[in-house]
C-alpha cells in the first residue's frame, strides 16, 4: 500500500481512468460522483463508461478501489482530492463550470474544521483564472480554509485521449503543475514520484493561470496540425495521383513538424477539441484578442463533412432516394462517444439531402433520429447504393471488397481515411473514393 490516499470527484473518462490508475498502482482510491449508476457500477467492478483497459484494472485494484456518493467519505480518506467534474459548453461557446463550483463547495464543506493538510487538484479543463477566482473562493468560503495555508491547492491538466487513457496515464509526455504555493507543487510532484515509481515524466511548475492555458493551447494547436492536414487532403484530391498520407509522412519527418496528429480525415470531433476551441476564442475575445487560426480551423472543421457529402452525391448522381451506409459512428475507433462526431454530422447531410441513412457501428447503439442502426456491417451495406467508411474500426477496415459487391446494390466506397485497399478493391470491382487520394 502506498502512503497516500486519493480520491476523484467526477467519474467521467479522465475520473474514472484515474481513479482506476491510481489503484491499480497500489494508492487507496476513492471515486465519488453525484450519479448514483456510475457509483453502483464501480461498486459492482463495473466500468460505467466504455474506456478499453479500464475495467480490468477495476477488478484488479479489488478493495483499493471504492465508489461513494458520500463527499464526506472521499475527502475524509484523501491526502489529495482530484476534480474531475465536466465543463461543458454554453451557447457562447464558454464554459458552465457549475460542476467544478459544486464540486469545490462540496469539498471545502468536508474540509471544515479539519486540520489536516490536503491537496486540491484541478484537473478540468477550466480558462484561465478559473482555479484562482471561483474555484479557490468556493473551498475557501465553504472550509474556513485560506489556500496555500490550510490546504494545497493545484491545477494540473489531463492530457488523456479517449481510447487511449490507460495508456497515456502511465506513459505521458510531461506534466503540467499550476500551483498556488511551492507546498503544493512539491506535494503533487512527490504523490506523481510515488505513482511513476521514481521515474516520473518531466514536469512543468507554473502559475495556475499558465497551466490553465497550457491545456487550451495544447488542444488548439493539435485541432489546428489536424485542420490543417484535413485541408491538405483537399488538395491532393484533385492532384492524379495525390496521396495526402505521403505529403504529410513528408512533412512529419521534419523534426520541426513531427509526425503525429497529420493522419486526415473529414474532420476532427469528441467532446474536447471542438469545446476547448470555443473556449479559448470566446475567453480571448472577452480580452479583445482574435484567434484567426482558431476561428479558421473551426471553420474548417464544419466543412468537412459537407464537402464530403457533396463529393459522395456528385459521384453516384445525386442522393434523393438512395440508400447510404455509414461504418462507423463513434467519433473515432475504441471509443463510443459520438459527441460531435464527424460520422454523424455526415449522416445528417446525407439525410438533408434526401438519402436513407443506415449505420452499424461496432459499440455504438445509439444516433439521433432518422438513423436506422443496423446489426452488423453486412446487414447495414446491404442493397445500398453508397457505403462511407467513417470511422475507422478495425472490424470495418477489415470488411472484403468482395462482400461491397455482393451486398450491395450498387459498390460505391467513400474510404474517409484510406483504409481500403485500393488496387484489390478495383479488382474486385468497387468504386472506390478515397479522401484525400487524387
Ligand atoms: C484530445 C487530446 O488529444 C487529449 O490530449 C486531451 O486530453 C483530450 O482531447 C481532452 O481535452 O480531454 P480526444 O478528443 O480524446 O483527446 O481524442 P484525439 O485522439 O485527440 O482525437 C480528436 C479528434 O481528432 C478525433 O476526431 C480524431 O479522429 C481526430 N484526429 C486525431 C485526426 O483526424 N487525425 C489525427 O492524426 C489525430
Amino acid at each position: 500500500m502506498r502512503s497516500y490516499g486519493v480520491s476523484f470527484f467526477g467519474l467521467g473518462y479522465v475520473g474514472l481512468t484515474m481513479a482506476a490508475c491510481f489503484a491499480s498502482k497500489g494508492f487507496k482510491v476513492i471515486g465519488y460522483d453525484v450519479d448514483e449508476g456510475k457509483v453502483r457500477s464501480l461498486r459492482e467492478k463495473r466500468a460505467p463508461i466504455f474506456e478499453p483497459g479500464v475495467e480490468g484494472l477495476i477488478t484488479d485494484a479489488g478493495d483499493l478501489l471504492q465508489a461513494t456518493d458520500d463527499p464526506a467519505e472521499a475527502v475524509s480518506a484523501s491526502d489529495f482530492i482530484f476534480i474531475t467534474t465536466g465543463t461543458p459548453s454554453r451557447s457562447d461557446g464558454s464554459i458552465d463550470t457549475s460542476y467544478v463550483r459544486s464540486a469545490a463547495k462540496a469539498i471545502g464543506e468536508m474540509m471544515k474544521g479539519s486540520d489536516r493538510y490536503r491537496v486540491i487538484v484541478v484537473k478540468s479543463t477550466v480558462v484561465p483564472g478559473t482555479t484562482a477566482g471561483p474555484i479557490r473562493a468556493e473551498l475557501e468560503a465553504a472550509s474556513g480554509l485560506v489556500a496555500g495555508k490550510g490546504f494545497g491547492l493545484v491545477m494540473n491538466p489531463e492530457f488523456l485521449k479517449e481510447g487511449h487513457a490507460v495508456d497515456d496515464m502511465f506513459k505521458p509526455d510531461r506534466l503540467v503543475v499550476g500551483e498556488v504555493d511551492p507546498r503544493s507543487g512539491d506535494s503533487i510532484v512527490r504523490l506523481y514520484d510515488e505513482f511513476y515509481d521514481r521515474h516520473p515524466p518531466p514536469a512543468i511548475r507554473t502559475t495556475l493561470e499558465n497551466a490553465e492555458l497550457i491545456k487550451y493551447a495544447n488542444n488548439s494547436f493539435l485541432a489546428i496540425k489536424i485542420g490543417f492536414a484535413n485541408s491538405m487532403a483537399r488538395v491532393c484530391q484533385t492532384i492524379p495521383g495525390g496521396d495526402v498520407d505521403v505529403v504529410m509522412k513528408g512533412i512529419g519527418l521534419d523534426s520541426r513538424i513531427g509526425p503525429d496528429f497529420l493522419r486526415a480525415g473529414v474532420a476532427w470531433g469528441g467532446s474536447c477539441f471542438p469545446k476547448d476551441l470555443r473556449a479559448i476564442r470566446a475567453f480571448a475575445a472577452e480580452r479583445g484578442v482574435k484567434l484567426r487560426l482558431v476561428d479558421a480551423s473551426l471553420e474548417t472543421n464544419e466543412e468537412g463533412p459537407l464537402e464530403v457529402v457533396s463529393a459522395c452525391e456528385k459521384a453516384i448522381g445525386g442522393l434523393k432516394g438512395k440508400a447510404v451506409a455509414i461504418l462507423g459512428l463513434a467519433f473515432k475507433p475504441d471509443t463510443d462517444d459520438t459527441r460531435e462526431s464527424p460520422a454523424i454530422r455526415m449522416g445528417l447531410e446525407f439525410m438533408r439531402k434526401g438519402a436513407n441513412v443506415r449505420a452499424f457501428d461496432p459499440v455504438v447503439r445509439l444516433a439521433p433520429p432518422g438513423f436506422t442502426i443496423s446489426e452488423g456491417p453486412l446487414s447495414c451495406i446491404e442493397g445500398t447504393d453508397l457505403a462511407v467508411l467513417a470511422t475507422e474500426w478495425k472490424a470495418l477496415r477489415e470488411i472484403r471488397p468482395e462482400a461491397f459487391v455482393k451486398m450491395m446494390r450498387n459498390a460505391v466506397v467513400m474510404d474517409t481515411r484510406r483504409a481500403y485497399d485500393r488496387s484489390s478493391f478495383a479488382a474486385a470491382g468497387v468504386r472506390l473514393l478515397q479522401l484525400g487520394r487524387g
